[in-house]
């Protein structure tokens, strides 16, 4: 136990044995990470520098806070959504390792807001954002706080979005680096981390066999291509919906049935919703339904259904497993949700598993020393994490795996450098 009791809001400060025990269990899968924290503590980054971080409050979230603090960093941890807080983490935080965290499972609306206003008391030099939560909240709200801003980092697809709508309209006046883009984080965060914990969620939540179902996938972006192979992988007949043309052919050249969900609503057995955008799954969608269909959305807001249409369809709601929402229709049918439409992964399972996580942030890690390292040097606006920092990543967790791979001769250098000669 640290001697200074952290500042918090959370469930239960018992839970922390639990939360410490699975904190060092995803640790074992986290070497890069752990590398970056040993770094961090030699050479202290962050000293001096105020932290708020608004992230799903994980065991792998857990490891990138431990290792913001081993730099230096006065840091407060917030939840980015209100159904994915693991308690026992965020206990074990407050008590084990003295970060401050404001965040419980099952925190309502005001709640949350409120919990994004303290961590902007906290005058934030940096900013780990998950859906663009609080730097909406601060340019909207708390412009004085943006004289002592170095700048943001920003997680998921969803508040890349935002962030260049704040682009568009002017608002962005700060360096925000988009860690989605790194390929080390999309390519396998997004990927095999919502491929793999989104069918975790679903079977927690109902287990039942994926095998023979149809299950539609809506949105085929880098989480729909993962669950959607993913899906298959486990026996069943997927269906993906789209509205990129592009995406719509790569998905029909993948081997997967594309239909609008007018007509993929009539024959799914489990919809998952994966597309960042509102309203995808809809009235007249849930009318087409077969009796007992499963909804559920693993995009990063709770808007992909329509759960007011829904509600104004049912004559009943009733819980009917953990996680678990029976909507019984007035016209006699019922449609199951899972997790009150909110991230199914991480609503009714853990999230991504620790070893595409430790990836992720790295990611986050190395871009906020970057931001403090180059401090009133960056324009504002968005930035990619540099290839470098992209490439040594990939480097380490290569080795790490204890994989080894080519490296160039110096002829091929040369040929790739050169045009001269062809045919
Ligand atoms: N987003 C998805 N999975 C996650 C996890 N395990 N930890 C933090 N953020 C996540």
């Amino acid at each position: 136990m640290v001697a200074t009791q952290a500042r918090h809001d959370v469930k239960d400060l018992s839970l922390a044995v639990l939360g410490k025990q699975r904190i060092e269990w995803a640790g074992r899968e986290m070497p890069v990470l752990r590398q970056i924290q040993e770094r961090f503590a030699q050479e202290k980054p962050f000293a001096g520098v105020r932290l708020v971080a608004c992230c799903h409050i994980t065991t792998e979230t857990a490891h990138l806070a431990i290792a913001l603090k081993s730099g230096g960093a006065d840091a407060i941890l917030i939840a980015s959504n209100p159904l994915s807080t693991q308690d026992d983490v965020a206990a074990s935080l407050v008590a084990d390792h003295g970060i401050a965290v404001y965040a419980f499972r099952g925190e309502d609306n005001d709640t949350y807001q409120r919990h994004v206003r303290i961590a902007l008391d906290h005058k934030p030099n940096i900013i780990i954002d998950d859906g663009s939560d609080v730097v909406a909240t601060m340019i909207q709200e708390r412009q004085e706080l943006l004289a002592d801003l170095i700048g943001t980092t920003e997680e998921t697809t969803t508040g890349i979005v935002r962030l260049r709508a704040m682009l568009k309209d002017g608002v962005l006046t700060f360096p925000a680096v988009n860690v989605n883009d790194a390929d080390t984080k999309h390519f396998f965060d997004n990927r095999y981390g919502t491929g793999q914990s989104t069918l975790d969620g679903i079977i927690r939540a109902t287990n039942i066999l994926l095998a023979g179902k149809t299950i539609v996938v809506a949105g085929y972006g880098w989480c729909g291509k993962g669950t959607a192979m993913r899906a298959r992988g486990m026996g069943a007949n997927v269906v993906v919906t789209e509205i990129d043309p592009v995406k719509a052919i790569e998905a029909a050249m993948d081997g997967y049935r594309v239909l609008p969900m007018s007509e993929a609503a009539a024959v799914g057995d489990v919809f998952i919703t994966v597309t960042g955008n509102k309203h995808i799954i809809r009235q007249e969608h849930f009318e087409s339904m077969k009796d007992g269909a499963i909804v559920c959305n693993s995009g990063h807001f709770d808007i992909e259904i329509d759960l007011k249409a829904l509600k104004e369809l049912s004559s009943e709601v009733k819980i009917v497993r953990n996680f678990t929402e029976e909507y019984r229709l007035k016209s006699g049918k019922s449609v199951i949700v899972i997790g009150e439409g909110r991230l199914v992964n991480l609503a009714a399972a853990e999230g991504h598993p620790s070893a595409v996580m430790d990836m992720s942030f790295a990611n986050q890690a190395m871009a906020c020393e970057y931001l403090v390292k180059n401090k009133g040097k960056l324009e504002p606006g968005l930035y990619s994490i540099p290839v470098e920092v992209d490439q040594e990543i990939a480097r380490l967790k290569l080795q790490a795996m204890g994989i080894t791979i080519d490296t160039l001769t110096a002829s091929q250098i040369d040929y790739m450098n050169s045009w001269t000669s062809g045919t």
